[in-house]
């Protein structure tokens, strides 16, 4: 590129912060250069759908502001249960007729209109068994939903130079610091405040991605329920409970109870993979996002799902400068930063 600069910000949008996340790279060397936050105004985003673009661009103006990002190209991530993706094994055919049958095919394996519909597609080169089949990944999504995500970052003043899926996004920061793992299946679960976001990394492809609908507001919402109190206030007795500060036993409680359908729904998904997938064996569960902050929810995952349970290190392979961030910095920030960081790593002009 003669002029302008492939450097991109990224930025995740989600229910309960903006997280801004910029990077470095230098061969195979990544180091942070930035990172943000900034509270996400209530009512801006329902499920991954945006119901008020404007104050949320506002607060990724905000955002941009605070860190003093030069970067004008960004990078950002669509997400929410609306999102399919689904895995196809086809007949081989040469791959640049691929997209149009795709399109001819697309509805009977997705139920939307395939006017309405952005797919994307990825082909599974690592899973094939069979040399006459190819395994095809397809992602839909309605376009008005996806081009909202888009139409937040122009409107704050920047160019969406990378509109991506969350999941892949995870998956991208798993292969940056673990690197492409094969033979192995590895699974991705990010608990975020509106979704947990469910990834199926195998020979390090991304193979499946889904977000449940349930994480940290889902807690709130019980403990609201349970106490009779609002929103607000059972937010802030949730996040007592997660630093350790005493708190009612009808919260810890709650928490408890919660901890269960939370992991049970978990647990139907990785069943549902497991049923439709593979017979490679699942070598870890690696768990990232704010909502790890309950407490005894790591451990019930872990015990549900009976397989090794790990924490995702988003900077496991990320240097940092040690006079602008402190060690104790960047693992307050860890939770938060893995699909940032995913973003982050991607390339202007990728989709
Ligand atoms: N110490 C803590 N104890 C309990 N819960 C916490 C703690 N810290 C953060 N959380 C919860 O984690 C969630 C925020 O996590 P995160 O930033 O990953 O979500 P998000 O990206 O905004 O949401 P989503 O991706 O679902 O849209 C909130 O529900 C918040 O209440
Ligand atoms: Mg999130």
């Amino acid at each position: 590129m003669l002029f302008g600069s492939n450097k991109l910000v990224a930025l995740d949008i989600g229910t309960s912060s903006i997280k801004l996340v910029e990077v470095e790279q230098s061969g195979r060397k990544v180091s942070l250069t930035a990172f943000g936050f900034i509270p996400t105004p209530p009512g801006c985003l329902n499920g991954g759908e945006i119901t008020n673009p404007v104050a949320l661009a506002e607060a990724v103006k905000t955002l941009v502001g605070q860190t003093k990002t030069k970067r004008k190209k960004a990078s950002t991530a669509a997400w929410g249960t609306v999102i399919i993706t689904k895995r196809i094994s086809i007949p081989r055919i040469e791959e640049h007729l691929l997209g149009d049958q795709l399109k001819w095919e697309a509805e009977q394996y997705i139920p939307f209109d395939i006017n309405e519909i952005n797919l994307q597609y990825e082909i599974l080169r690592n899973v094939n068994t069979n040399p006459e089949q190819m395994n095809v990944l397809l992602v839909a999504a309605k376009k008005d939903y996806i081009l909202k995500y888009a139409e937040v970052i122009e409107t704050a003043g920047l160019t969406c130079s990378v509109l991506d899926v969350a999941g892949f996004a995870l998956g991208n920061c798993f292969e940056a610091n673990y690197g492409k793992i094969s033979g192995k299946v590895n699974i991705l679960l990010n608990i975020g405040a509106g979704v947990t976001n469910f990834v199926v990394v195998e020979n390090g492809e991304v193979t499946f991605s889904r977000d449940i609908p349930v994480g940290g507001t889902t807690f709130t919402n019980d403990i609201q329920k349970i106490m009779g109190i609002t929103t607000d206030e059972a937010e802030s007795l949730k996040i007592s409970a997660g630093t350790g500060e005493p708190v009612p036993q009808e919260v810890t409680e709650a928490i408890q109870q919660t901890n269960e359908v939370v992991a049970e729904e978990i647990r139907r998904s990785f069943d549902f993979y497991m049923a439709t997938a593979t017979d490679v064996a699942i070598e870890k569960v690696y768990v990232t996002g704010g909502g790890l902050g309950i407490p005894g929810l790591y451990e019930q995952i872990q015990s549900i799902l009976n397989t090794q349970v790990e924490n995702l290190n988003p900077f496991l392979n990320v240097s940092y400068n040690r006079s602008v961030f402190t060690k104790e910095y960047i693992a307050q920030i860890s939770p938060y930063a893995s699909i940032g960081l995913g973003l982050a790593l991607r390339m202007a002009n990728d989709s």
